[in-house]
């Protein structure tokens, strides 16, 4: 039986990347994805692929940053399904500078991004999470708010803030039947990490520090987000689960 028969699930920013995988993947398992991203046509190709093979989606423009965007998610949610079994809070991004240098416009956009947006997804989906009774929250992290790197301290301290955030939300939505746990991904070849991961000498000092020997995929992601957000992790939450081929692990 598909692990996500009948569930209703929504993923930000899965017109490419983690976020489009983790859709591709949750609608093979039978779940009716809603994929929403700022990239709104990228958005609706990836929702026609998927009903186009008879699966479940619906494509909408949000920008997580946005409060009138992600109110407007909630309703149309609300009306046609009027639950929520699975949120994934992927939407995220990288500005990548000399700390020094950064303007408090590369800031501000970091934050209202990478962690208002999670913020402001998590308490607006909250009522359909509740009404599903047997929901779960899975917050995408990152193996750098826990390590340090140059041009990412900035990055690193948004995704720290969804570490502890998860924990937070993991004790305060547990009596609502919602379980809320993070994955922290190290180094995944997408376009996040295109232009980095070109450069030779970088690439192989990161291979280097990765027991397993490779960057990881979209696929490897998603893998581990269908397990947060199925019951196979029922007695999980409040967890943060490393997708980095052991690096966190390696001295
Ligand atoms: P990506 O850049 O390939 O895809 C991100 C998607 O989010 C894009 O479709 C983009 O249009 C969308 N997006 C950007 N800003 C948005 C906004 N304001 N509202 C809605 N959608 C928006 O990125 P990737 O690699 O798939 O990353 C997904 C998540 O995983 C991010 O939160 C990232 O920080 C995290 N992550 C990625 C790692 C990697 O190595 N690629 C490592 C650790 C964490």
């Amino acid at each position: 039986m598909p692990r996500l028969q009948d569930k209703i699930a929504l993923i930000t920013g899965s017109a490419a990347g983690i976020g489009l995988a983790t859709a591709q993947l949750f609608a093979a398992e039978g779940a009716h994805v809603y994929i929403t991203d700022v990239d709104g046509e990228g958005a609706a190709k990836a929702a026609a692929e998927l009903t186009g093979r008879g699966l479940g989606a619906t494509a909408m423009t949000v920008d997580v940053s946005r409060g009138q965007d992600v109110s407007a998610l909630m309703r149309t949610i609300e009306q046609q399904h009027k639950k929520l079994d699975v949120v994934v809070n992927n939407a995220g991004i990288n500005v990548r500078t000399d700390f020094r240098n950064m303007s408090d416009a590369d800031w501000v956009r970091l934050r209202e991004v990478n962690l208002d947006g999670i913020i402001r997804i998590a308490r607006d989906a909250f009522p359909l999470m509740k009404a599903s009774g047997r929901a779960s929250l899975v917050n995408l992290a990152s193996i750098m708010g826990h390590r340090g790197m140059r041009t990412l301290a900035a990055y690193g301290a948004t995704k720290g803030a969804i570490s502890a955030l998860t924990r937070g939300l993991a004790v305060e939505f547990a009596p609502f039947g919602i379980r809320v746990n993070a994955l922290a991904p190290g180094f995944i070849e997408t376009a996040l990490t295109e232009r980095v991961l070109r450069i030779d000498a970088f690439s192989k000092a990161l291979i280097e520090q990765t027991p397993l020997r490779r960057f990881g995929t979209a696929e490897d992601v998603a893998q581990a987000v269908l397990f947060f957000a199925s019951d196979e992790s029922a007695f999980i939450t409040g967890a943060e689960l490393a997708v980095d081929g052991g690096m966190q692990a390696m001295l």
